[in-house]
């Protein structure tokens, strides 16, 4: 049977280390699940790091060896989808450069995440060239694969759209090279930290994949709860609860229904609701757990297999740099 090419997608994150639970659901998750239907590309976007992190850059190594053993444990597949890093590929510092020639300061200054962080942070100067410059080089990352879609969460849309942008804008100065892409939403229900807030490593409200069984239930039994049941006997709301959100990720629907049941009428107390929770976890956990420590045992693998990815992904970048070079009339006739 001949093969019909699956269309392309591509996707990246910034090496963040460990990854927790909200990133699995945030992303992760959804890169596993589209592996079968699209030709995936994935990549450790390290110089998107050094955006806002240039000043602490020790220990980008292993953080990127970190997190890519949580894709490999769990479930993203070397043999389906291709995953490199991004500082390995200077293509992507030439287009980027070539992108910044035709990005408007005004569509940068616009992007909602820059203001936002530039309002926020205030543990780094983040008034640089390079900060603004963010989603350019982001638009370099997805436009040099020429995917279809790129599987991001609601906060990334601005930066598709700018991608479309500059796609756009090249292709009516010098040739049609690019596509379109769409950004593919990532489904992603609520699922917040231990305290109630959004799941975050630097709020230290995270539940990591690589947690041990105990670690991970000593978390859960101290998650905050609905706040109105201080005592046993008092009735529940789950709907303001953040165990009640986790259950309704990771419980099965017979779990999630008799939470939702007995909570209201005070028949389940919070301390064994935490008990099913932590069951749950450590359910899902425990395969994870299970290939990382083969992982683990080798971390040379992962670094071949990045190597691998980046061979892969080499060809496609300089074909497209060569498709771009000649548009733009940098080579010589
Ligand atoms: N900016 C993205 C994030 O913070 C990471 C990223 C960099 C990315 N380059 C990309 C995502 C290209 C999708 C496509 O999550
Ligand atoms: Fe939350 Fe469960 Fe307690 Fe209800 S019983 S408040 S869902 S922890």
């Amino acid at each position: 049977m001949p093969e019909i090419a699956k269309p392309r997608i591509l996707s990246g994150m910034r090496p963040t280390g460990r990854l927790h639970l909200g990133n699995y659901v945030g992303a992760l998750q959804n890169w596993i699940q589209l592996q079968n239907p699209y030709e995936s590309y994935h990549f450790v976007a390290d110089w998107h790091m050094l955006t806002t992190d240039y000043a602490s850059t020790g220990e980008l190594q292993t953080d990127t060896r970190e997190m890519v053993t949580d894709w490999l444990a769990a479930g993203l597949d070397p043999s389906k989808c291709t995953m490199f890093v991004q500082s390995r590929l200077p293509e992507h510092a030439e287009l980027h450069l070539l992108f910044s020639m035709i990005s408007s300061l005004g569509w940068l200054e616009r992007v909602p995440t820059y203001k936002e962080q530039l309002e926020n942070v205030k543990d780094r100067d983040l008034h640089t060239y390079g900060f603004l410059g963010y989603p350019v080089l982001q638009s370099a990352d997805i436009l040099m694969y020429k995917p279809y879609g790129v599987p991001v969460g609601e906060d990334q849309v601005p930066h598709v759209e700018l991608t479309r942008e500059i796609s756009r804008r090249f292709n009516h100065l010098y040739q049609p090279v690019f596509p379109e892409p769409e950004a593919l939403l990532t489904p992603s229900p609520r699922l917040p930290g231990t305290d109630g807030r959004k799941m975050s490593k630097s709020y230290g409200n995270a539940i990591f994949l690589s947690d041990p069984p105990e670690v991970a239930s000593k978390k859960v039994a101290g998650m905050m709860t609905d706040p109105a049941r201080k005592r046993r006997w008092d009735k529940g709301n789950p709907d303001v609860c953040p165990v009640f959100d986790f259950h309704k990720i990771l419980s099965s629907t017979e779990v999630v229904e008799r939470v939702n049941r007995e909570c209201r009428t005070a028949e389940i107390g919070c301390v064994e609701c935490k008990k099913l929770m932590a069951h749950s976890v450590n359910e899902f956990l425990d395969p994870i757990r299970e290939r990382r420590r083969a992982f683990e045992q080798n971390p040379n693998q992962i670094w071949e297999i990045l190597e691998a990815g980046t061979c892969r992904a080499r060809v496609v970048a300089q074909t497209t740099m060569n498709e771009v070079r000649s548009a733009m009339n940098l080579v010589h006739k």
